[in-house]
C-alpha cells in the first residue's frame, strides 16, 4: 500500500537522510539500477515541485537517466541496512544486478516507469524536465580542487543536474 504524502511535510526528513545517503533509481531497457546519492535539492521551478539530483558522467545511472528521463528517489524510514548504501555507493550496475544481489524489492510505480524500493519506503516519482551539465569554468576553485582534482579518478568527471518534476510522493507501507 502507498500512503500519499505532501512532499514539503517530509522535506526535512529527506534532506537529513540525504546527508547519510539515500538511493536514486533509474530504469531503461527493462532493467532497473540504483545508486547512493548524497547530493540533492528540493524546491520549486516553473511553478512545479522539483527534486534535483547530481550525477557524475561516469555513472551507469547517468546512461539510464539519459535514455529514459525518469527516476525515483528512495529514502529510508527508520533503520536501514548500511550495507545497502555502501554497495549501491561503490559498485556499478554495469558489473552487477544490485537489486538481485542485495535482495531489494521493487515497488510498482504509480505514474512513471521506474520502480520504488520497498526497503527504502519514502518514494518520490520524478520526470526529468531539465538537465544541465556543470560548467567547469563556473565552479569555485575550492570545489573544483576538492571534487574534480587533476590526477585523480575524478578529474573531468563533472556532475550533471537532473531536474525531476515530482509527480508522486508516498510511503510504501
Ligand atoms: C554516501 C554516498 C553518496 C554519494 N553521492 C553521489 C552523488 O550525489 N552523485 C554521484 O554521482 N555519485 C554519488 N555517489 C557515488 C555513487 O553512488 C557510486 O559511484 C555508484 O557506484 C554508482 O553506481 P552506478 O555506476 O551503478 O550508477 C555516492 C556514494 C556514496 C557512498
Amino acid at each position: 500500500m502507498k500512503r500519499k504524502i505532501n512532499v514539503w511535510d517530509y522535506a526535512g526528513t529527506i534532506i537529513e537522510h540525504m546527508g547519510k545517503g539515500i538511493l536514486l533509481t533509474a530504469k531503461a531497457d527493462g532493467r532497473p539500477n540504483t545508486m547512493t546519492i548524497g547530493w540533492g535539492t528540493l524546491g520549486i521551478e516553473w511553478g512545479k515541485p522539483i527534486c534535483i539530483v547530481y550525477v557524475r558522467q561516469s555513472r551507469y545511472t547517468k546512461e539510464l537517466l539519459d535514455k529514459n528521463g525518469e527516476f525515483t528517489v528512495n529514502v529510508p524510514m527508520g533503520a536501514i541496512d548500511k550495507n545497502i548504501l555502501a554497495v549501491c555507493g561503490t559498485k556499478s550496475g554495469r558489473d552487477m544486478d544490485k537489486f538481485a544481489e542485495l535482495g531489494l524489492t521493487e515497488e510498482a510505480p504509480e505514474v512513471i516507469s521506474v520502480p520504488g524500493i520497498k526497503e527504502l519506503p519514502l518514494t518520490l516519482e520524478c520526470k526529468v524536465i531539465y538537465k544541465q551539465d556543470q560548467d567547469p569554468a563556473a565552479i569555485a576553485k575550492e570545489n573544483d580542487d576538492r571534487y574534480y582534482a587533476k590526477g585523480t579518478p575524478n578529474e573531468g568527471d563533472y556532475h550533471t543536474a537532473y531536474y525531476g518534476q515530482i509527480l508522486a510522493a508516498y510511503i510504501v507501507e
